[in-house]
């Protein structure tokens, strides 16, 4: 006899669990989006004990005929495919047919359900995937799902989940950043007797951004608007014209972020984690932003249905883009000229490091917005599981810009700031005072320096600080790439040329980057066995560094050929050359140099941050002077 048996249908709705439900959060995940799939416009959350003991939605779609009700958690059931065209161009968020199996099998479920068209409706009641009764349902229009004792049933499941508050933690996330994918709708969270997020309908993201996180928040923040780009495709032979659209917010470089957890993509107004979309986006902040760093990106990218696979994996966190190459240069261009064109200016305080981020899927950013702003939440406030857990708001920390070198413990914890977070959630105020930009560096007069190593200029304003060795890094980077770009470096001939002896593997790199050390302006030539003649380097480059900077072109030319792309070799190169370059600090100098800078550094493309990512530039807000002198 055969060994093969099919499995039964409770067994395999206990595996798709296994898949779909990793935790409360992924109930409340497909909850939400079965609910947006029914037209929904009000999302009621209720949950307790971080979703272990209850998790609760309501909402006011379209609901389920009767018949319906019962067919819904068959598993394989869905009312948004029938055919397997369909699977080409998915609409809804739903589309497999087994979230709701899936989670009636590992929790005790109860279905409330009506459809206007009915005058009753139908109630269900599942324990761990048993038809416990089905009866008739007398209230309003519209859908509530209860789920009690997450993972009763399955003991090893259970044993994964961590504390309340970091369970809580996921869902407050989850839900934050459906409702800014809708900001038409109002979406409510609770926990117990805490009201965790309430947000009526508004027109704009802008104003829904400004609800969730308040003014100051969005004041980091540049708006993406809407970017489009065509594509043409040709389809079964006929030409067609795809558009992809971008829009969203993304933060100023300054604000830096040690990992990804900060970042919210949306495709078609799926939430999504994506590797291209992810690395578009460090592309866009290449040269302006440390690597290792990340920003706050709230990015929701919109094409036709045909050019993105969502049945990639069960969760269906994880798309698949046709044009993929396609995609990732338009988001990466998109975003890039948004933060050229914004020329976000550092506010004092600024800060100085990444700041460390608890280990989140979704967001720290608004589980610490919503600590600042609910406090005090006893749950969310309990001790927390791990150091990184504690809240932390990490927008501006303050810390004075002296302190990079000495980056005391003192100084961060003495100024913790508090951020402005609404009262209530009204309009967006109008008149607040416009986001600082660069564009008025050039306007500056120079009043003097500090420790002969920044910059002090007065504003219109306000009062600036610039430093600057990075400043002139970031002209002289600026200026090198479009002199690499168009072939003609300037570059100083060598009184005697400087002889540099090379390891095995340093000829190697020698060789096969050659060409692109004459074209950053070195003249260079094998000279006898392991040893390189350098006749002329880039112009500005003290003959000291030059033995220093070829070595250090050699290594960059090693770890980046590897894995990147020229352009980025490059642009490496560049900053190499402009940091060896640039005036250094503790150098002393007069008006007309500081003047000179200043213009100069006006006159680039991104006068934010230097090429490895350091701010340049800080304001003192005339606003911000007025209020520490209590005139205001
Ligand atoms: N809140 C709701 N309002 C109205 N109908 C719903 C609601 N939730 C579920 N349904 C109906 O139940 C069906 C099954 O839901 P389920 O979440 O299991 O599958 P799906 O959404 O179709 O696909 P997926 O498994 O990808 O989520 C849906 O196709 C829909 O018709
Ligand atoms: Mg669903």
């Amino acid at each position: 006899m055969g060994k093969i048996r099919v499995l039964s249908d409770t067994v395999a709705n206990k595996i798709a669990a296994g898949e779909v439900v990793e935790r409360p959060a992924s109930v409340v995940k497909e909850l939400i989006e079965n609910s947006l799939d029914a037209g929904a416009t009000e999302l009621r959350i209720d949950v307790e004990s971080g979703g272990r003991r209850l998790i609760r939605i309501a909402d006011n779609g379209c609901g389920m005929l009767r018949d319906d009700a019962l067919l819904a958690f068959e598993r394989h059931a869905t009312s948004k495919l029938s055919d397997v065209r369909d699977l080409l161009s998915i609409a809804t968020l739903g589309f497999r047919g087994e979230a709701l199996p899936s989670i009636a099998s590992v929790s005790r479920l109860v279905l409330e359900t009506r459809s206007a068209d009915e005058s009753t409706g139908a109630a269900v009641e599942i324990n761990g995937g048993k038809l416990l009764r089905c009866d008739e349902f007398p209230g309003a229009p519209g859908t509530t799902v209860t789920v009690r004792d997450l993972f009763f049933n399955v003991p090893a499941r259970k044993k994964f989940l961590r504390s309340d508050q970091t369970e809580l933690a996921h869902i407050a996330s989850l839900a934050t950043h459906y409702s800014l994918a809708h900001p038409q709708k109002s979406v409510q969270l609770r926990h117990g007797a805490n009201e965790l997020l309430d947000v009526t309908p508004v027109e704009t993201l802008r104003e829904r951004v400004y609800q969730v996180f308040g003014n100051q928040v969005l004041d980091e923040l540049i708006d993406l608007d809407m970017v489009e780009r065509e594509l043409d495709v040709v389809e079964a032979e006929e030409r067609a014209s795809r558009v992809f659209a971008v829009r969203g917010f993304v933060s100023a470089p300054q604000v830096q972020k040690l990992n990804r957890n900060s970042i919210f993509l949306f495709v078609n107004g799926r939430l999504i984690r994506d590797r291209l979309l992810l690395h578009a986006l460090s592309s866009a902040y290449h040269n302006l932003m440390p690597s290792g760093c990340y920003p706050f990106a709230l990015l929701f990218l919109d094409c036709d249905c045909e050019e993105v696979d969502v049945n990639v994996h069960p969760s269906k966190t994880e798309v698949r883009f046709r044009h993929g190459s396609f995609v990732h240069d338009f988001v990466r261009d998109a975003i890039r000229e948004k933060l050229i064109a914004a020329r976000p200016a550092s506010s004092l305080p600024v800060p100085t490091q990444p700041q460390p981020a608890a280990d989140l899927p979704f967001s720290d950013f608004t589980q610490r917005i919503e600590n600042q702003r609910f406090e005090p939440v006893p749950d969310l406030m309990a001790e927390p599981e791990r150091p990184e857990d504690l809240p932390v708001f990490t927008m501006r920390p303050s810390v004075a810009p002296e302190s990079r070198f000495d980056f005391s413990k003192e100084a961060t914890q003495a100024e913790i700031p508090v951020p402005h977070v609404p009262e209530t959630h009204g309009p967006l105020p109008s008149g607040s005072e416009p986001p600082q930009n660069l564009s008025a560096l050039s306007d500056l007069r120079p009043l003097g320096q500090i420790h002969d190593s920044f910059i002090i200029a007065a504003g219109r304003d306000g009062l600036w600080i610039i430093d600057q060795h990075v400043a002139h890094e970031r002209i002289l980077f600026e200026r090198v790439l479009r002199q690499q770009a168009e072939g003609r470096v300037e570059r100083q001939q060598l009184l005697m040329p400087i002889l540099l002896e090379l390891s095995a593997a340093q000829q190697i790199e020698y060789a096969s980057i050659a060409d692109e050390l004459d074209r950053a302006g070195f003249d260079s030539e094998p000279f006898g066995q392991r040893t390189v003649a350098v006749k002329a380097a880039p112009a500005g480059v003290g003959p000291a560094d030059i033995e220093n900077l070829v070595f250090e072109i050699l290594e960059i030319a090693e770890s980046e050929l590897r894995k990147v792309s020229l352009d980025d070799l490059r642009r490496a190169m560049a900053a190499s050359i402009a940091c060896r370059a640039a005036i250094k600090i503790n150098m002393r100098l007069d008006h007309a140099k500081m003047e000179w800078l200043l213009t100069q550094l006006a006159a680039t493309d991104c006068p934010m941050s230097c090429p490895h990512g350091r701010p340049i530039a800080l304001r003192y807000s005339t606003r911000d002077i007025l209020k520490s002198f209590h005139r205001i």
